[in-house]
């Protein structure tokens, strides 16, 4: 038996309400959740929210909240879109929580107990937004430093270190020995090059500057940093040190770890992910085979930039989970991007996505197979009267399709997963214009042929519903139900066969999968 696949993804700040880019990424995980237990696998899906730090007291304040009530707010927003689009995770990752907080201190104790932490007083420059001292490294070509830092202040400190210089050395040569560390390998290069010159982390933030965050348990006047307590949650959701702090139900740590997937932003690689967290772990005494693995995303824009709240130009995906259903917006989102690559949003894309190829590709074919076995079988499918070459041809797309589907997507390439089940939507659609079964219909000679091609639609329909399940879950159930199939418990793709249906199967009714828009016909 292998171990439980681990999955999770960043938590997510909650200091405003979730966007479009927070959806793509939780829908990911969740696709290669659905899909890897579809592949025979049991999996443990973590997910949730970062609720500490500046950001969020900042937030607060402007709401005239206090910080806990301003999250438990945002936090709702955040389950209620999961819930919404079909995100379901096994364990949720909450910073606030009590068991967690006790991990982080606990953490931080033994990492005080091994002599990796230490204090010393600083002077430098200080970004207020970023909630980071800043270096040289990080002035522009002007000597200043640039607009993304905000606000900058000279300011004097004590702080606590951790001593990540010490294990630069052995995350380099880790990095460079272990090249499934980071998926895409292109982004090895990002973390192997913010390596040079590194630092010691400041771990702390004095409470007068920043009271939302776990106290460091050794020096109660500083509280924890955001990314080091934001980090932990990998781990501490996951069951590490459970006995401990008194930590129950949570899974069993040594069967879990290491994660197999931290499904994580372009944004958030260097220096937290692939420096910090494994520089943290290995200082904690985890093995180079205890190393987790990571799989970084690119980001969805507006019109080639960045979307965010302040600009007005952040993507709402409620909205768009309500006018396009859920399933088409998980469709659209794994469908216009490549893991790994920026996408950009567009309206009309969605729009024609959900009417060309859900509505108009799959949908109607899912229509006019039912209808024509309904009208001319009344739903009574036979198997294996007739075969010819036009048959033959398509059972070997059906057949083919899930070998390379598992292989797509088992390397991350959901858009290629789907291309593969769409094939056959695209076949089964030709091989209704090359049979012409209506006309069949007409011919009583013709009537075992017209027997198969009913079989064959049903049967391939039944393929792509296994297939896209991953993806687009309502709709693929709605797709069996219609064609009066069940999977059995525990199906996985690699009992895609020919033959699901058997030799007199009764299918459903039709039912429209996905009604066209009325308002996005006109930019059909
Ligand atoms: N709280 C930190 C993560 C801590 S993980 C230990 C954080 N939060 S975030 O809310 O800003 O971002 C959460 C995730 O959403 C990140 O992986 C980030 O890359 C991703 N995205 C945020 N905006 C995005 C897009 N526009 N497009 C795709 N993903 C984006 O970072």
């Amino acid at each position: 038996m292998p171990k439980p696949y681990y999955i999770t993804t960043a938590i997510d700040y909650t200091n405003a309400a979730p966007h479009i880019g927070h959806a793509y990424e939780k829908v990911l995980a969740d696709v290669m959740t659905r899909f890897q237990r579809l592949n025979g696998r049991e999996v443990y899906f973590l997910t949730g929210v970062d609720q500490h730090g500046q950001k969020v007291q900042k937030s607060a304040e402007k709401a005239g909240l206090s910080p806990q009530e301003f999250v438990t707010g945002i936090t709702k927003k955040f389950i209620a879109l999961w819930d919404k689009i079909n995100v379901r995770y096994n364990g949720w990752a909450a910073t606030t929580d009590d068991k967690h907080k006790s991990v982080v201190q606990a953490l931080l104790q033994e990492l005080l107990d091994r002599g990796q932490l230490y204090k010393k007083s600083y002077r430098g420059f200080y970004s207020v937004r970023q909630e980071q001292f800043l270096t040289d490294k990080e002035r522009g070509a002007d000597g200043n430093y640039g607009e993304e830092w905000g606000e900058v202040v000279e300011i004097e400190e004590e702080n606590w270190y951790f001593k990540l210089s010490e294990h630069i050395g052995w995350l380099r040569s880790f990095i460079q020995s272990h090249p499934d560390f980071i998926t895409p390998a292109f982004r090895a290069n990002d973390a192997l090059n913010a390596l040079e010159g590194g630092q010691d982390l400041c771990i702390s933030r004095p409470k007068e500057r920043l009271s939302w965050g776990i106290p460091l348990p050794f020096d109660k006047r500083f509280v924890n940093y955001v990314w080091f307590d934001a980090l932990v949650n990998y781990v501490s959701f996951a069951g590490y040190l459970a006995e401990e702090v008194g930590n129950e139900n949570l899974p069993d740590f040594a069967k879990l770890w290491p994660a197999d997937a931290h499904v994580i932003g372009k944004d958030i690689l260097v220096p937290a992910h692939a420096i910090y967290w494994p520089i943290m772990l290995h200082a904690l005494g985890f093995t180079d085979d205890q190393m987790p693995k990571l799989i970084v995303h690119g980001w969805w824009n507006v019109k080639g930039s960045k979307m965010s709240k302040s600009t007005g130009n952040s993507i709402d995906p409620v909205a768009l989970a309500d006018m396009f259903t859920p399933d088409g917006l998980r469709y659209y989102l794994m469908r216009d991007i490549a893991t790994g690559y920026d996408a950009d949003f567009s309206e009309e894309r969605i729009t024609m996505s959900f009417n060309k190829e859900l509505a108009g590709g799959l949908g109607n074919l899912l229509q006019r197979a039912l209808s024509m076995a309904q009208k001319y079988r009344g739903g009574v499918i036979q198997a294996s009267a007739y075969d010819d070459e036009i048959n033959a041809v398509f059972r070997q797309t059906v057949t083919d399709a899930p070998a390379k589907y598992v292989e797509r997507m088992n390397a991350w390439a959901i858009h290629d997963g789907i291309a593969e089940a769409w094939r056959i939507v695209t076949h089964a659609n030709g091989f209704v214009d090359a049979t012409l079964p209506f006309k069949l219909a007409k011919d009583e000679a013709s009537a075992a042929r017209l027997d198969s091609v009913l079989y064959h639609l049903a049967e391939a329909l039944a393929h792509v519903s296994v297939l896209l399940s991953p993806v687009i879950p309502d709709a693929a159930r709605q797709m069996r139900d219609q064609l009066g199939w069940r999977m059995p418990d525990g199906f996985m793709v690699s009992d895609l066969r020919w033959g699901l249906l058997k030799d007199g199967h009764h299918l459903g009714q039709p039912v429209p999968l996905f009604p066209r828009l009325e308002a996005a016909k006109e930019t059909k």
